[in-house]
């Protein structure tokens, strides 16, 4: 997805140190190579193939003139990584560099069009047109600014950009459509970014430019003009990250960090109550809700329409973002679509709220504040789980979780007053409970090296399958998600109920089968495909209460949890030895929990 950043600093400071810091802040948003351009009286470029360390160990990034400057870490989507493809990417004349996050959709008409002109292109990647257009349009006599106005008016695709030119000292310029971009407003030191961990060691104001508005840094100060051309008042925010928040904090990985947080982050989020009932409030009649979301977000979403048919008896359905367009003529003004996205950027989520907008009511719940899909939105309820640097969703999947169960909960409550049908008792029961997860995932994680142990034995398998039945159900999909994404060993989450359907036709001597099985009226049923599987011989590893009376005949290890937990609260506490698991089998492998190969925290394309 990459990630850019920009900084302009006083006249006598050197402005590589702190955008190489600042740019190893964004290294979870791509990391296959990395860039940065500065501008002393000539343009100075280093870039190289690798993760940022090694870039940097070979050409010594901060050794750069200039007091501004822009940098970028590549996830690759046109061209393979290499140093050519790597950002800055220039024009012909080397004056102008340009750091891009998105996709040009139109590259190659645009590129066949500049090459016919004379332009020379020195890499395959879609962003070169960029400064080449730039290039084409101040040959024409335009500023740098108006040079990029042509540019975007003329690019079909996604960006957020930054551009700096010899010929225009002391100036970036930045815009941006359909990609994340904010501006940080410091003490005589400004600042671009793709999101704010980047800069929070330099200053927590910020604001996020819309779509077209183009920004010009400059010492005395940031300059927005909109579409028109007009010069406009951003509203600015405070964030209320800090900088060690966004730190690894004597963790070795962010993400076992982040799983370790899980407990205090709830708690965030349950402040959300007030702002819940306020929405609920202005929720008039609505008859059908559609979740919309992708990847862990979305499994937190199927928990969302388990709870909701349970407890309000409002139909729900649960839709990936990208198959959401087949469902819009299903929508109308009684219907509200919650998009789930902790960036609150992922474009195909962003894309599906925006198409359902005019014909229905919409709710973000969201981690990143002010973020696209929390502006867009007639809604937002900000889950609070702080920065999220591994790549792997953990501690802003319990806190989405944690705000649906809020919503449910709330919205029963609400939609109980004029209707005698809505039994009240799993809510009470589900409000007592929630108050009581931190305490249950504590305990969860003080199992850290029974878990260890467990992933040492297992981590040679090829094929893992995760079962589970009702609430069960998506904790297994989100158990199998986090195996694959981290650890590259197959994970397959799977209905207990479907086993029958085709998977147990896979079951064999030692294939590992993950049983999630809560308390509840469905543990007698999921104990029998637990019997099941292991009548195949294969290797069951239980996650249940640890009072179960699961004898070593039926299991080969046992996940146990306090038996307080039921199955209705379940998916917030037995995910956690899933995350565990799946973190130490990627430690015990060899691969960086952090930084999977091919994914990014936040995808900005479709
Ligand atoms: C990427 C991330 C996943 C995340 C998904 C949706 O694939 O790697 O961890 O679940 O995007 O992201 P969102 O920001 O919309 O929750």
């Amino acid at each position: 997805m990459c990630g850019i950043v920009g900084c302009i600093l006083k006249d006598n400071e050197k402005a590589a140190p702190v955008l190489l810091e600042c740019i190893s802040k964004l290294e979870y948003r791509g990391y296959d190579s990395v860039g940065i351009a500065t501008i002393s009286d000539e343009l100075n470029i280093k870039k190289g193939k690798g993760a940022i360390k090694e870039v940097n160990n070979e050409l010594d990034l901060s050794d750069m003139p200039g007091n501004y400057g822009i940098a970028h870490t590549r996830w690759a989507t046109h061209g393979k990584p290499s140093k050519e493809n790597a950002h800055p990417q220039i024009d012909c004349s080397g004056k102008i560099a340009v750091v891009h996050n998105g996709i040009i959709r139109n590259y190659v008409t645009i590129r066949n069009e500049l090459e016919k002109e004379g332009h020379v292109f020195k890499s395959q990647t879609d962003t070169e047109v960029i400064p080449h257009l730039i290039e084409k349009f101040m040959d024409k006599g335009l500023d740098l600014e108006k040079a990029l106005r042509e540019t975007i008016a003329i690019l079909d695709g996604t960006y957020a950009i930054a551009a700096i030119s010899v010929d225009e000292p002391n100036k970036i310029i930045a815009t941006r459509k359909d990609s994340p971009l904010i501006v940080g407003v410091g003490d005589e030191q400004y600042f671009i970014a793709s999101d704010a961990p980047a800069i929070l060691d330099y200053t927590r104001t910020i604001f996020r430019p819309d779509e077209g508005d183009i920004v010009v840094l400059e010492p005395s100060g940031v300059t927005v003009k909109n579409k028109d051309d007009e010069i406009i008042e951003k509203e600015i925010f405070t964030i209320d990250w800090t900088p060690d928040m966004a730190e690894k904090g004597g963790y070795e990985y962010f993400m076992l960090k982040e799983i370790n947080e899980q407990a205090e982050y709830i708690q965030n989020t349950l402040t959300q109550k007030e702002n819940i009932e306020k929405i609920i409030e202005e929720l008039e009649d609505i008859n059908r809700i559609c979740f919309v979301a992708c990847g862990t977000s979305y499994h937190a979403s199927l928990t969302g329409k388990y709870l909701i048919e349970s407890l309000v008896g409002i139909p729900v359905d649960v839709i990936l973002a990208s198959e959401f367009k087949y469902s819009l003529n299903a929508l109308n003004d009684k219907t509200l679509c919650i998009y789930i996205s902790q960036s609150g950027e992922t474009a195909d989520t962003l894309d599906a709220l925006k198409m359902a907008k005019p014909k229905s009511k919409t709710l973000g719940i969201v981690n990143v504040v002010g973020s696209a899909i929390a502006t867009e939105a007639d809604y937002v309820i900000y889950t609070h789980a702080g920065p999220e640097i591994g790549v792997a969703a953990t501690k802003t999947y319990l806190c989405q979780l944690t705000a649906i169960y809020l919503f449910a909960a709330l919205l029963s409550l609400k939609l109980a007053e004029n209707n005698d049908d809505i039994d009240l008792t799993k809510t009470t029961d589900l409000l007592r409970q929630l108050d009581r997860v931190p305490e249950f995932i504590e305990e969860v994680l003080g199992q850290s090296d029974s878990i260890m142990k467990m992933a040492e034995k297992y981590k040679d398998k090829s094929d893992f399958f995760f079962i589970g039945r009702g609430y069960a159900y998506p904790i297994a999909l989100e158990g199998a998600l986090k195996l694959k994404e981290i650890t590259y060993i197959h994970g397959e989450g799977y209905a207990a109920g479907e086993l029958k359907h085709g998977p147990l036709a896979l079951m064999d001597e030692g294939v590992p089968v993950v049983v999630v099985m809560p308390p509840g009226e469905d543990y007698d049923h999921t104990m029998s495909n637990l019997e099941e599987v292991k009548a195949r011989n294969a290797e069951v590893i239980a996650v249940t209460t640890d009072d179960a009376e699961i004898k070593e005949d039926k299991a080969d290890d046992i996940i146990g949890i306090n038996p307080d937990v039921s199955e209705i609260i379940a998916p917030l506490v037995y995910i956690v030895p899933l995350q565990m698991f799946a973190y130490y089998v990627a430690i015990d492998k060899g691969c960086d929990p952090d930084k999977p190969r091919n994914l990014a925290k936040s995808v900005t394309v479709n």
